[in-house]
């Protein structure tokens, strides 16, 4: 029997108890030998929970126990998780999380304290919620060098934009409506702002440069500011408008990254996640691209994957950790935002003169489309010619008073 402890019983939390209590023998069967929740830490009493018993306030009770060999932490955030974090590797115990803050910002200290003591710290459910992908791009895409990583990293926001696109509804209103399904937080300005797909971009990358990306380094928009007209213009363009996570690496190794709202065709691959739904498309050098789709939130889905790591830690109990860890280097990883080339769609007020943008663009030598779809200045700019963020921005700037919104064209 293998023991284990939970550390946080909230939605996520509870969601492993469940599939390890439902799937039991499946489990018992692929690990070979049965997975046991010892203890369970929470300051809250649950009674009439099958696992009642086993809860306690006490995180001693878990670090000193030698049966128990693997613990997850489904707490959240970064203050009283990293510090059990940190103890309970101390204390010689292996772990999984679904904690994306945590990883994305205390992922190198976590992973190399785990590896000195030849310990395992697994995150599969930090990223996409129970889609595989932080194990397929270690593993089956190791042979690759990976080249862009494009994906819809937010179950909240995406969900948001859906119902916004299907049904006309403003950003508040289909925010309530999330707030009332379950999937956004009440406190949902991580989801928002782009935050939580920055953190999930950035660990991705992380894998897939080998080297630590901080979050803070990466350029992020939010939806708050979207409007249904904006939706118009997307379905008016072919196109959907999606928060999309970018990464792109660079022939001089450095990469592109970005979180945004974007424009993005409505037969690319992962446009076609609509509500709660992730995907992340990942091209290799070798393999081309592969596309990983799923529910990126949620009780079950998380768990789901908070569990499979925990199989996954049992087979390799005695052995070395087969993850690798991210190195900290102190070259420039991260190109400066400004001088990332932009696509985008330009909605300005009717009353400036459409002459007067075609000028300053032409100037510039890039000639701007015409896109007007309500009774206002429309422009699709840096589709034929070479524009970077700083250079739109500096074009912008005698127009910003008018400019009501900056959508990007994902390219
Ligand atoms: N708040 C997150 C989302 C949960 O909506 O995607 C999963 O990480």
């Amino acid at each position: 029997m293998i023991n284990i402890a939970i550390m946080g019983y909230g939605v996520v939390g509870s969601g492993v108890a469940e599939v390890c209590r439902v799937n039991k023998e499946t489990i018992s069967q692929r690990t070979g030998q049965e997975i046991n929740i010892k203890k369970i830490l929470d300051v809250r009493a649950f009674p009439g929970d099958p696992y009642q018993d086993r809860i306690t306030r006490h995180a001693d009770d878990i670090f000193t126990d030698p049966e128990i060999s693997i613990v997850v932490e489904t707490i959240g955030g970064t203050g009283i998780a990293l510090q059990l974090s940190r103890q309970a590797l101390l204390a010689g115990k292996h772990m999984v999380t679904s904690n994306k803050e945590l990883v994305a910002a205390h992922g190198p200290e976590l992973m190399a304290l785990a590896a000195e003591r030849r310990l395992s710290y697994m995150y599969e459910a930090s990223v996409g919620g129970g889609i595989p992908i932080v194990r397929p791009l270690h593993k089956c895409l190791s042979a690759n060098v990976i080249e862009h990583i494009t994906g819809i990293l937010n179950g909240t926001t995406n969900y948001i934009l859906t119902r916004m696109e299907q049904e006309g509804i403003r950003f508040d209103q289909a925010l309530t409506e999330a707030q009332k399904q379950g999937y956004a937080e009440q406190n949902p300005t991580a989801d928002l702002d782009g935050l939580d797909a920055g953190r999930k971009l950035a660990i991705l990358g992380s894998i897939a440069l080998g080297e630590y990306i901080d979050s803070n380094l990466i350029h992020t928009e939010g939806i708050t500011t979207i409007t249904p007209t904006d939706l118009l213009y997307a379905q008016h363009l072919q196109m959907k408008l999606k928060l999309i996570g970018r990464y792109q690496l660079l022939p001089d190794h450095r990469v592109d990254l970005i979180v945004a709202p974007m424009l993005i065709s409505r037969k690319h691959p992962v446009a076609a996640a609509d509500d709660v739904f992730n995907a992340i498309m990942v091209n290799g050098n070798a393999l081309g691209e592969a596309m990983f789709y799923g529910r990126g939130a949620g009780k079950l889905p998380t768990a789901s994957a908070v569990v499979a790591d925990v199989i996954e830690c049992a087979l390799h109990l005695d052995r070395l950790p087969h993850q690798r860890i991210w190195r900290i280097t102190d070259r420039e990883i991260v190109r400066p935002h400004a001088d990332c080339p932009v696509r985008a769609l330009l909605r300005l007020h009717e009353c400036v003169p459409g002459a007067q943008i075609r000028e300053a663009f032409d100037a510039f030598g890039a000639r701007p489309v015409e896109a007007r779809l309500a009774s206002e200045q429309a422009w699709l700019v840096g589709t034929d010619q070479k524009l970077t963020e700083g250079q739109l921005e500096d074009l912008l700037r005698p127009f910003a008073e008018s400019l009501v919104s900056r959508l990007r064209l994902f390219h």
